[in-house]
């Protein structure tokens, strides 16, 4: 099977498992401790059903929506992920980021991409959002927020889920790290990849390409992959006195966080459990966006990601009040099974899935779902 006749996400990763090596298919598709939080993101959106209506008229069925200052006529984003030349070695970031600009999807960009925010910029010319972390040693960032606003990033996003990174065992199992070290483990599953290991071998190493100064390069490999776990919620008002378009704060779990975000000034609160991979046993994303946005109550857009593998799922994010949905594993699968073939793959999958859902539904706009549409077994 090619990524572009995948059926379903699960398609994709099946096709991603076969590329890959072991170590950076179990880094995409792997989550925390025991994993609990990452089952429970899907299977908390299976757990809940939906109720349709019928005799409506749905000839004419609208996915658009509209987050932090820009519109997509997908109902989702890409969520940002790290270090996109390990899933596809020969262009990572730029061929997620072409195939998001021919779909016009909204592309969030991590600070540690494998490309530099300028050439995704120009291979994505549409909307993008530019997500940051935040290292102790400040010097790293000098300039980045003004290099994506120079780049056309509309929308910055503060992730606030990583003071610590989370336990993937996974990885130490695999002797996986970022950058790959080469060793015992290691070279066994490369070897065991051929067609993977050219790419690698042809693409050079992917490393954070937008700290690439030679100083930049030192401090980087001093933080060692530790950002700053000292950043407060000054620091996000500070974010909000210095960066003038949308401001979202991304890997919010609670009502109480989601108030004092709004009252930094954010214009987007972005629910996430990392997927998953930070701490585990915190509950499924979509179990927390009902109390949520009750306390947001309007006042700032909310985002919402996690689990997202069906359409289905973008449905029922939108009826309990989601404002946007983003996918990270979902399309970081078909990156990995086709490169830009493959995330189109996905984009498509996801929008066609989202289209029938809401024809099935008696639904022609994502405002018309309520939370009347799902009900909890
Ligand atoms: C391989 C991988 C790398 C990620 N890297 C980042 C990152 O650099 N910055 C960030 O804010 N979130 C990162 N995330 C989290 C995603 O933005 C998103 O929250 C998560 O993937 C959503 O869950 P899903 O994969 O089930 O859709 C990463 C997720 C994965 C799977």
């Amino acid at each position: 099977m090619r990524a572009a006749n995948a059926i379903n996400i699960e398609d994709l990763r099946t096709l991603a498992k076969r590329r890959l090596p072991r170590m950076v298919f179990d880094y995409i598709d792997g989550g925390a401790d025991d994993e609990q939080t990452l089952r429970a993101n899907t299977q908390r959106f299976r757990d809940r059903e939906l109720l349709w209506n019928v005799l409506v008229d749905v000839s004419d069925i609208d996915l658009s929506i509209s987050v932090m200052g820009v519109k997509s006529p997908l109902p989702f984003i890409l969520a940002p992920t790290a270090a996109q030349r390990l899933f596809h070695p020969h262009l990572g970031e730029l061929a997620a980021a072409r195939a998001a600009a021919a779909h016009e999807a909204v592309y969030a960009v991590s600070t540690v991409a494998t490309q530099t925010l300028e050439d995704i910029a120009a291979a994505h010319p549409g909307p993008k959002i530019f997500q940051l972390y935040v290292w102790k040693n400040r010097a790293l960032l000098e300039g980045i927020l003004e290099r994506a606003k120079a780049a056309g990033y509309t929308g910055l996003v503060l992730t606030v889920d990583l003071p610590a990174m989370g336990n993937r065992e996974r990885d130490p199992r695999n002797g996986f790290t970022v950058p790959v070290q080469l060793n015992a483990k290691t070279i066994p599953q490369a070897l065991a990849k051929p067609a993977y290991l050219i790419d690698l071998v042809r693409g050079g190493p992917a490393e954070p390409a937008n700290f690439n100064t030679a100083g930049q390069k030192d401090a980087l490999d001093r933080e060692n992959g530790r950002f700053d776990p000292s950043i407060t919620w000054e620091y996000l008002a500070w974010l909000r006195s210095v960066w003038d378009g949308p401001l979202g704060v991304k890997g919010m779990a609670r009502p109480d966080d989601a108030r004092r975000a709004l009252d930094a000034g954010v214009d987007a609160v972005w629910i996430s459990n990392h997927g998953g991979r930070q701490l585990d046993t915190c509950p499924a994303s979509i179990d927390t966006l009902e109390p949520i946005a009750k306390a947001v109550d309007g006042q700032a857009e909310i985002i919402l990601d996690g689990g997202v593998r069906r359409g289905t799922d973008i449905v029922k994010a939108y009826a309990l009040g989601a404002d946007a949905v983003a996918v990270g594993r979902a399309y970081l699968y078909g990156l990995a099974a086709g490169g830009e073939a493959g995330v189109a793959r996905a984009i498509e999958i996801l929008r066609c899935e989202t289209e029938r859902a809401m024809a099935l539904m008696g639904r022609r706009s994502l405002s018309e779902l309520n939370a009347a549409d799902v009900i909890e077994r």
